[in-house]
């Protein structure tokens, strides 16, 4: 994606190119008012998303959330779906990349969110912890047989201390990593959102020693401002 901002014609409009090479030009930017009653904080967040051209084109393509454009780019970049593939998605609300990933071929999906999730086609939700066993033994029974790929886009809630949630992420993603360790089919394939300048070598190291390729990637979707990034595990060997 390339992304101009303060364009010599408008500088007050964006333009973005998507992952599809579509050009997108957001309407001038839009100040949000901070009332009284309204924090700073959800000012500027509206004020950014009312602003962001993902969101936009996310509405205007249907996508769930700006979340889709982020598993769209590891698709097109890794080719993680494949033709009638199970699937679990951990942290899927509001159901974003359950929605890819049927859209890309998925025979069956279970997801999972601490949230509701609207029902989609072909998609069996849970809402519950993942951090829960029993939640851990359903989604997986649900599935009718290993997954050829588990996703997480797990994200803490956010405390606010900018360590704390970085710490709280990173165990949900140590968490799912175990998980497709366990029970991914072998050659399946396993993402997560992960943080930029984490603690996760053990993680790391036990995904290089159970995945052919296990790489890092940050979309263009993925906003320049988070230290969010994914890992992208590839081809979990057979048993070793
Ligand atoms: C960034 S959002 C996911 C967006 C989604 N991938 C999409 O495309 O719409 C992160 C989600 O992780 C969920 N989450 C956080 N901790 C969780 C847990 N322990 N179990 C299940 N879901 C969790 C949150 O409720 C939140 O909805």
């Amino acid at each position: 994606m390339s992304e101009t901002e303060n364009t010599d014609d408008n500088k007050r409009r964006r333009r973005v190119t998507t992952p599809d090479k579509k050009v997108l030009r957001g309407d001038a930017h839009e100040k949000v008012r901070t009332a009284k009653k309204r924090s700073v904080q959800s000012a500027r967040w509206l004020e950014r998303q009312l602003n962001d051209p993902y969101v936009k084109l996310a509405q205007a393509e249907g996508w769930r959330s700006r979340a889709a454009f982020k598993i769209i780019e590891i698709d097109d970049a890794f080719k993680i779906f494949k033709k009638d593939a199970k699937i679990l998605d951990l942290g899927a609300a509001p159901g974003g990349w359950s929605q890819v990933a049927m859209k890309r071929g998925a025979k069956n999906i279970a997801a999972i969110d601490l949230l509701d999730i609207d029902p989609i086609d072909g998609v069996e939700i849970f809402k519950g912890d993942f951090c829960d066993n029993e939640m851990q033994n359903a989604i997986i029974a649900s599935l009718g047989g290993a997954p050829d790929v588990i996703m997480s886009d797990m994200a803490a809630n956010t405390v606010g201390h900018r360590q704390t949630d970085h710490i709280r992420t990173i165990a949900l993603a140590e968490l799912a990593a175990d998980f497709a360790i366990e029970f991914l089919k072998p050659g399946g394939h396993f993402v997560s959102k992960v943080f930029q300048g984490g603690s996760q070598i053990d993680m790391l190291n036990r995904l290089k020693h159970n995945f052919k390729t296990v790489k890092h990637f940050k979309p263009n979707s993925s906003r320049k401002e988070s230290v969010e990034l994914f890992l992208v595990a590839l081809h979990k060997k057979d048993k070793i």
